[in-house]
């Protein structure tokens, strides 16, 4: 969602808080700004747009002062604008607050603060936060005392940072991230993610929930919504969060779909205990469910598929936000998976409380290790992916896809034959030429519809691969489980329409083939992913021959590229698709 920063030290706050934000601005990015302190006055810049555009026309990085604020937008309360775009100083402008999360009372808050005289020029709820704070501020005259009051008001999730204009810096943590790092010449960073400061200091403290920071003039303290004065060991930041550089590569997107052929081998590595626990409890759970939001959902559902046929073990895929409707279905004896890339998922995170409170097992699979859902979890395996900036999840699925397999082909005795060297290089082959992928993405640029069709295993792929097409290219995409098309898709095939066809060359190839061929009698364009040739196709992208079940793993490879050629055609931004963000903390 929104990503909050914040910077106390011997060098000027500003360029460092904007730097800090590029770096954080997958996690929204409709409108920036930062706030500083300076001569006992707190000074603002903001506007619409992401962090370099706005930077170079309100020059934020000319602020004067050691000591500021900053702030990346995903608009929750009121629309993209200027105004709505955080810091928000109080009335009097004594303090300014940037925010991450929804203050669920805001409007109920803001009532009392208006009929007390305070003034509001936004729509936001984090202007409630910053006229809170000045209330308690003044009637305690003490800014430890005015937090513990604030907190005690505010209902909902978030995560805030706040400067007074004497100088100190105070953030507070329930359940939104939040991070202290540590810099070498008594400068402190506050981000909402590691990778806020990654570049200037690799020593960080993690604020657990309902904690917070005070800093000031004679050092850093935490302390607990009650006041209670809370230690905290410094922990060393991993450094492959420091590989947050494009290098080469035209965006982020690309960059992380070209990594997949190591990190289908990174996957679940550096937790091999953890996996051979998760191995056990799914062998012999009583109840088993896996759960996940968007690309994570598509996974789970491939995990379906694979412990039924390979491990004759049945798993329920539950969409995590629908979970809710069906708690009773969860028990002592059941278990849980839940998979997350960003571990911070307000919708997953939600379900597995759900669960926890049925005394569900809860197992989890996640990219970030030091993320919520890891702490709600009694058995975590690391996707170990590294750090995935591009907005839409590339990597990380097929790094769920490895660690599902590695369960299942552990479960049924090596059956899968699973060759990872095999899918890796079968996988580098797919990327090592995009010329025929790049002239099927000229042709999608004008197209309003594509429907992707797979059957059994491959349907998930099918709507992961439109899930991606959606995103990233802003067409109209739908996943089509390839024995429903005459109940109902076929209406829609027309000469204007594409069909990408995920038709490897198994036991579903000749059912797939014939409804392509369904297709193509209404004139629908087909792209064909296989590793066989076929006439039906209009156009065919190859894909190599490999071992039946593995097919998922490297199929969804080709469509990636499409959607991320297809969104550079169309000139628009594959990192950062419109109205997205990349870990969704709020429900
Ligand atoms: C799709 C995408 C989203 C995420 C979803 C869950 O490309 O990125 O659908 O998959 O928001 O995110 P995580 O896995 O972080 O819980």
């Amino acid at each position: 969602m929104c990503s909050i920063i914040g910077y106390t030290g011997i060098n000027s706050a500003a360029p460092i808080l904007v730097n800090g934000l590029k770096r954080m601005e997958y996690r929204g990015y409709d409108s920036v700004g930062i706030a500083t302190c300076s001569n006992n006055r707190i000074l603002i810049k903001k506007g619409v747009g992401k962090v370099i555009e706005v930077n170079n026309n309100e020059k934020l990085d000319s602020l004067p002062g050691n000591i500021g604020i900053g702030h990346t937008r995903w608009a929750t309360h009121g629309k993209v604008t200027e105004t709505n775009a955080h810091p928000h100083s109080s009335s009097s402008g004594s303090l300014a607050v940037v925010h991450n999360g929804i203050i669920e009372n805001f409007e109920r808050l803001k009532q009392n603060l208006k009929e007390k005289g305070y003034t509001f020029k936004s729509e936001t709820d984090t202007e409630i936060i910053s006229n809170l704070l000045q209330e308690n501020f003044e009637q305690t005259k003490d800014i430890k005392k005015s937090i513990i009051r604030t907190v005690s008001q505010l209902e909902g999730n978030y995560a805030f940072v706040v400067i007074f204009k004497d100088g100190t810096l105070c953030a507070a943590r329930f359940h939104e991230p939040l991070i202290v790092g540590i810099g070498k010449h008594n400068d402190y960073f506050i981000s909402s993610d590691v990778l806020g400061f990654i570049e200037q200091t690799d020593d960080a403290i993690y604020i657990n929930n309902a904690e917070f920071v005070l800093i000031n003039s004679s050092g850093i303290q935490t302390f607990d919504f009650n006041g209670n004065l809370i230690q905290h060991q410094i922990t060393k930041v991993s450094k492959e969060f420091a590989d947050v550089y494009k290098g080469d590569y035209a965006h982020f997107t690309l960059k992380e779909i070209s990594e997949q052929p190591e990190t289908i081998i990174k996957a679940g590595e550096k937790t091999r205990d953890e996996l051979d626990t998760i191995i056990d409890f799914v062998k012999h759970a009583k109840s088993l469910y896996i759960t996940g939001s968007g690309t994570s959902y598509n996974a789970a559902l491939v995990a379906k598929y694979l412990l039924l046929k390979y491990a004759k073990i049945k798993i329920e895929p539950i969409i995590s936000s629908e979970l809710q409707f069906s708690p009773d279905s969860l028990d002592t004896n059941s278990v849980l998976i839940a998979l997350s890339q960003s571990g911070e998922s307000a919708d997953v995170l939600e379900a597995v409380e759900l669960a926890k409170k049925s005394n569900a097992k809860i197992l989890s699979i996640v990219n970030i290790m030091t993320s919520s859902l890891v702490q709600l979890s009694s058995v975590v395996v690391g996707m170990n992916c590294g750090p995935e900036i591009g907005v839409a999840a590339t990597k990380s699925f097929t790094s769920q896809l490895s660690i599902l397999y590695k369960i299942t082909n552990q479960i049924c005795g090596g059956t899968l034959e699973l060759d990872f060297d095999k899918v890796s290089n079968s996988m580098s082959e797919i990327l090592s030429d995009h010329s025929k992928i790049k002239e099927v993405a000229k042709k999608l640029k004008s197209v309003s519809d594509i429907y992707v069709l797979g059957r059994g295993i491959h349907f998930p792929i099918a709507s992961e691969a439109s899930l991606k097409l959606k995103e990233l290219t802003y067409i109209h995409a739908e996943g089509i489980p390839g024995g429903e098309l005459k109940h109902g898709p076929l209406a829609l095939m027309t000469p204007n329409v594409y069909v990408i066809i995920i038709n490897p060359n198994d036991s579903t190839y000749e059912d797939t083939l014939n409804s392509a061929r369904e297709i193509k009698a209404r004139e629908a364009k087909i792209i064909g992913i296989s590793d066989r040739k076929s006439d039906v196709y209009d156009y065919w992208i190859k894909i190599p021959t490999i071992n039946e079940a593995l097919y998922p793993l490297i199929e969804i490879l080709p469509i990636q590229l499409l959607a991320y050629y297809s969104a550079v055609e169309k000139e628009e931004d594959p990192d950062y698709p419109r109205n997205l963000a990349k870990s969704v903390t709020v429900k």
